[in-house]
């Protein structure tokens, strides 16, 4: 079965072509091309929605083109179409929503919507097939979800951020900080040079019975620090960076190990754009099997969406999608 994937949530625009084969099962990826407006942000600091929206609707088809070019598969031969309907930006969602929705009236192909969230977890069935009931942490710049995978289509939602999400909290202090805009890279760029113990920064809700976390105190903390130095040189950025890293990884390495113990799971799946951390990959090591996408399918693409959609495979018909920015796990 072949899946034409679209995701159009936030910043990127992307379609990609996945081979995906329920005997063995396997899903190979045939192409997945990702346009990004981030360097349009990077100059505000953070995304602009109407910026971002007006980049999909001009990227949208060149993209879809794309993906077939390089996938080598000729139009007809795609069986289905997996689109992100939520969450995310409502512009942006709706170039995905509407353009998935117009071929797959046009090419008369059947329609799958996909959660973004459950497509991030997805990134880890694509070259490996990890054994599940299985533990996600799904880690990005909107959200921090701790959720278990008992069975394909059965999720229970264990915990999450009751204030700014992980990767936010890196692009806030990245910012106070005078670095590059998305903050993740950046900060773990400048702490590779820092010395993590020359500022102990707080691990909110560490020891908490919950799987909930909480990252905006994190955020105050560097901001006071800040203001009681006069002169940030790069010294001062790259042992804040690593005091910064080492907490937010901290907290999300135990409690997601403490969360995997309690469940008995038999994986652990990282996934967001904060998965792309290498020290956080290193904290996640335990006895219980670690999957880890590779880089470029952590950040947003369309190979996660169309991989969620072939394991979770419930086509209905184009007429009853809609964009729902809020939508969340059920
Ligand atoms: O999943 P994603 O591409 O977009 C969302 O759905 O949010 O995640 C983007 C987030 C940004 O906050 C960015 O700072 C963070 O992922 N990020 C990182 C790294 N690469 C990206 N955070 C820490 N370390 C990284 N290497
Ligand atoms: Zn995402």
């Amino acid at each position: 079965m072949r899946i034409l994937g679209i995701e159009t949530s936030c910043d990127e625009t992307s379609a990609a072509i996945v081979e995906a084969n329920l005997q063995a099962p396997t899903v190979k990826l045939l192409s997945n091309i990702i346009s990004s407006s981030l360097p349009l942000h990077a100059k505000t600091g953070g995304i602009i929605p109407e910026i971002a929206a007006r980049g999909q609707v001009k990227y949208i088809i060149p993209v879809i083109e794309q993906a077939l070019k390089e996938s080598n598969i000729y139009r007809p031969e795609i069986d289905t179409i997996a689109v992100t309907y939520g969450p995310g930006l409502i512009g942006s969602l709706l170039v995905g929503v509407e353009t998935a929705k117009t071929l797959s009236y046009v090419w008369n192909k059947p329609i799958i919507p996909v959660n973004h969230l459950i497509g991030h977890i997805y990134a880890n069935f694509i070259y490996e097939i990890p054994k599940i009931p299985a533990l996600a942490l799904i880690v990005s710049g909107g959200h921090t979800d701790l959720v278990l995978l008992k069975e394909h289509g059965k999720i229970k939602w264990l915990g999450g951020t009751r204030d700014d999400a992980a990767g936010e909290a890196f692009d806030k202090i990245g910012r106070l900080l005078g670095l590059s805009y998305p903050g993740g890279p950046a900060i773990e760029k400048a702490a590779q040079q820092g010395k993590s113990n020359r500022f102990t920064f707080p691990r909110p809700l560490l020891d908490s019975e919950d799987f909930d976390f909480s990252f905006s105190g994190l955020k105050t903390a560097v901001f006071r620090e800040v203001q009681k130095i006069k002169k940030l040189n790069e010294q001062m950025v790259n042992d804040i960076s690593a005091g910064v890293q080492s907490a937010v990884i901290d907290v999300l390495a135990q409690k997601t190990l403490k969360a995997a113990q309690r469940y008995k799971v038999r994986s652990i799946l990282l996934s967001g754009g904060v998965a792309a951390n290498q020290k956080l990959r290193e904290a996640m090591q335990s006895s219980i099997e670690l999957f880890v996408p590779p880089k470029n399918l952590c950040t947003d693409n369309a190979a996660m969406i169309a991989s969620a959609a072939f394991f979770n495979y419930k086509p209905i018909d184009w007429r009853h999608i809609t964009a729902d920015p809020e939508l969340y796990f059920d």
